[in-house]
């Protein structure tokens, strides 16, 4: 199978090109790195991507770039844009250009294909469109319930997927809660902690550390990923792709410094502006038409990214 990775530079979609490449399929991997929130990192991540085998590595700004080489394929899996909700606070235009705007494009580029031509186009979409849980775990048909800029770009990012598969295209929308595990973004919960626990700082905390998500380790989240390439699926569903358990950052914190050998020393900070106070996700839709569930459970996992943190400050020491 020939399939597009966009974001393929990014903490996701390095993870999804490189699954792609080791189950045989020819990966075109797009990316626009100077667009991530940390360019040097992703410029880092994109040289290791480029030099594995089966990938192909083009460098395109979707919010500008002609696109139909990227429509070529029988599967795009769209994980390009900006994430994190309180990075969207001050970055309105940006969110808007490299969520909104480039997945129109892509959406577009797509349907310009003669019909029988077309790409299957996977999406990835947030559980931050439903705010915050309640007692029960979010299903996909419960209404939408954006409270920040990046949340409301990715409700729009599912309403122009809808539309697309309205008219003829076949789309699914991932919807990722807190994803976690090896090459995490560096201003994501765990990256925080671990990095300042391995520097005998005091781990910063946004608010009481009683909210809770559905973290899911990005191995689960590939699975998920390719497994919503390859089924056949009704155009324009949304799937919820997180753990089944949530847990609070206050659990998951105890972990995370058990596994460390160090103090859970913390330090408050502000919380962000909608910031959901729980993710939870209901699996069963992920069960029904991929066969997915989580296979990671948090200790397990921590453990890998915490592996992941040390692996990376050795090279730094040694190098
Ligand atoms: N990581 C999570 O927990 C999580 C949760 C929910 C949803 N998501 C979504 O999953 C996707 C991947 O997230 P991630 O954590 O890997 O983010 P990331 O920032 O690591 O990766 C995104 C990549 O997109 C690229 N990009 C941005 N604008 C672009 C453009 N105009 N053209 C081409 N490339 C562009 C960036 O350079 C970056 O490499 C995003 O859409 C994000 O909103 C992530």
């Amino acid at each position: 199978m020939r399939v597009v990775v966009t974001g393929a530079a990014g903490f996701v979609g390095s993870h999804v090109a490189d699954a792609f490449a080791v189950a045989g399929h020819e990966v075109l991997a797009v990316d626009a790195p100077g667009r991530s929130l940390t360019p040097d990192l992703a410029r880092r991540t994109w040289a290791d991507l480029a030099a594995r085998p089966g990938v192909v590595a083009a460098e395109l700004d979707l919010a500008v770039d002609e696109l139909g080489p990227v429509a070529a394929a029988d599967v795009v899996v769209h994980l390009a844009g900006r994430p994190g909700v309180r990075d969207s606070w001050g970055a309105r235009r940006a969110v808007e250009r490299d969520n909104v705007r480039a997945t129109a494009r892509l959406l577009a580029a797509c349907m310009r294909r003669p019909a029988a031509l077309r790409p299957k186009v996977v999406v990835a979409s947030s559980s931050s469109v439903y705010g915050s849980a309640g007692r029960r775990p979010n299903r996909e048909d419960d209404p939408l319930n954006p409270a920040s800029p990046y949340a409301a770009s990715k409700v729009e990012v599912e309403r122009l997927a809808g539309a697309a598969a309205r008219d003829g295209l076949r789309t699914v929308l991932l919807r990722y809660f807190s994803v976690y595990g090896p090459r995490q973004r560096p201003d994501m919960a765990f990256h925080r902690f671990v990095e300042a626990a391995l520097s005998g700082r005091p781990l910063p905390v946004f608010g009481d550390g009683l909210r809770s998500r559905s973290f899911t380790h990005v191995r689960d989240v590939v699975s998920a990923t390719l497994a919503a390439a390859a089924e056949d699926l009704p155009p324009g569903i949304a799937v919820n792709v997180g753990h089944h358990e949530p847990v609070t950052v206050r659990d998951a914190i105890a972990m995370l410094t058990g596994a460390l050998g160090v103090p859970a020393e913390i330090r408050r900070e502000t919380p962000v502006a909608g910031d959901a106070t729980r993710t939870w996700a209901d699996t069963a839709r992920a069960r029904r038409l991929l066969g997915w569930t989580a296979a990671t459970d948090l200790a397990e996992g921590l453990a890998d990214q915490i592996a992941w943190h040390r692996a990376a400050h050795e090279e730094v020491r040694v190098g």
